[in-house]
């Protein structure tokens, strides 16, 4: 009967008659849940369940015991079975009770798998690089390491402020806690106050439930607040005090928590600049540039580039299960002439894309697709001032005059960034929206 309703639940079921079958059973075929009876015709279920811990500490075993013998089930639960079933036996009680071990037991799995994973990912990410402008980056990150101190890493984009700042945080002694990294500029200003420090139940429509923030997750460990330079205004005042106080409330909470973070901030952009243009706040500015870390660009280290190109190509080509890919001369020349706007980050995607692209076991510069982009050498421009309109009054010289000195800057982003707008205007510290009216009042297309 029991058989019948577990497998018309899609279950495969095994039976042995006693204790000697049953354990030669679970060692051939390692069943995922084992149910017994206690009373059996050699041996008995205590047999089996000791067996069973032996094949496997975390198989599940439920037990079967007579009605009113709850000694027995007490007794079985204290050497490890996960419940038992008073005969005789209720077949839904006991497919709900099969349905919810097997459950448990897929959890456990991958509960351990991912531990497994993020040990493997704790382990300090690999930096490559010789240029000594690196190397000193990555000295001023392992003595940042050995402090509390807030880091702030200021890069372009691509540079490898995320790889760094996870370094930082293997590095030190907080290794053993958590990472938590948020983006300010990939939430909604209006979500951010809660991503950050969370909220309690009720504290807005649609707040069913208290929710941790990131500072609360990051207790312990280390907070990644990635480009810090985006975080609203507003928001600015209440991370400094929690960076401060190392102490902030919940949205709609009252009592105060006390966290112990480091902080590491990220910037892609002057934050020097958006202090002087009054769109971030100097105390916030100071506060986090306690130790500041500078990555250079991948165009100011053009050693770099090839043995970059070559951890990538080895990279991709075992991800694909290829030969390992060597890179003719003249792709290598071709990587060191390109000036890398999107940095690392670009030089990884070109590398996959010609890894991908390649149907020999060597790359050559046509397979990069690099001249497609940006001119290699910015063309020599004429004397401004010879052709310049003088005509008009200071003002109309001076509106011309800013006119074409952006309208020139803007030319040049744009062809640095090999064209993406984004970056231009972020390059420029203006907003996307701000930087096409621009756009469209110089005359550019
Ligand atoms: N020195 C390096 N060695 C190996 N890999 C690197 C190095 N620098 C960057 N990378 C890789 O380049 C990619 C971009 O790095 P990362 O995401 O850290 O840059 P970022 O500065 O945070 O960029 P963004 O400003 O666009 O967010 C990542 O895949 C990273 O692993
Ligand atoms: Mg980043």
């Amino acid at each position: 009967m029991l058989r019948l309703a577990i497998e018309g639940q899609g279950h495969t079921v095994i039976e042995a008659r006693d204790q000697p079958d049953a354990v030669r059973t679970m060692q051939q075929s390692r069943p995922s849940l084992v149910l017994t009876d206690l009373r059996l015709p050699e041996g008995d279920g205590f047999g089996v369940l000791r067996a069973a811990k032996e094949l496997d500490p975390q198989l599940p075993v439920i037990v079967m015991t007579a009605y009113g013998s709850i000694q027995d089930a007490v007794a079985a639960m204290k050497e490890g079975a996960l419940d038992f079933l008073a005969k005789p036996v209720d077949p839904d009680h006991l497919l709900l009770m099969v349905e919810r071990a097997l459950a448990q037991r897929r959890l456990l799995t991958e509960y351990i798998l991912l531990k497994e994973e993020l040990a493997t990912r704790r382990g300090a990410p690999l930096i490559i690089g010789e240029a000594p402008s690196l190397k000193n980056v990555i000295s001023a990150l392992q003595r940042a390491a050995g402090t509390d101190a807030t880091v702030l890493l200021e890069g372009e984009s691509g540079t490898g402020k995320e790889l760094f700042a996870r370094a930082l945080h293997a590095l030190s002694e907080r290794s053993d806690g958590p990472f938590v990294a948020i983006n300010c500029a990939a939430i909604p200003d209006n979500l951010l106050e809660t991503e950050l420090f969370g909220h309690e139940k009720g504290a807005f429509t649609g707040a069913v439930a208290r929710k941790p923030g990131k500072f609360e997750l990051a207790h312990r460990g280390t907070l990644f607040l990635d480009e810090i330079g985006d975080l609203p205004i507003g928001l600015q005042a209440k991370i400094l005090r929690a960076l401060e106080e190392r102490r902030f409330e919940r949205v709609g909470g009252t009592s105060s928590l006390q966290v112990d973070v480091r902080i590491v901030a990220a910037t892609n952009k002057g934050l020097r600049m958006a202090v002087a243009a009054k769109q971030f706040r100097e105390d916030l500015y100071f506060r986090l540039s306690v130790f500041p870390i500078t990555i250079p660009p991948l165009r100011e280290r053009k050693d770099d580039i090839p043995i970059l190109a070559r951890h990538f190509v080895e990279r991709f080509c075992r991800d694909l299960n290829k030969k390992v890919a060597t890179l003719a001369p003249g792709a290598i020349e071709e990587l060191q002439r390109y000036g890398w706007p999107g940095n690392v980050r670009e030089l990884q995607n070109c590398m996959e894309r010609s890894v991908i692209l390649a149907d020999t076991d060597t790359i050559h510069a046509r397979h990069l697709n690099l001249a497609l982009h940006a001119p290699l050498q910015p063309v020599e421009a004429p004397n401004p001032w010879t052709s310049f309109d003088f005509s008009g009054s200071l003002a109309d010289v001076g509106r011309r005059a800013q006119l074409e000195a952006e309208r020139r800057k803007i030319t040049q982003t744009l062809q640095e960034t090999a064209g993406n707008k984004m970056r231009a205007a972020e390059t420029l510290g203006v907003s996307y929206k701000a930087f096409l009216m621009k756009m469209r009042e110089c005359g550019i297309e």
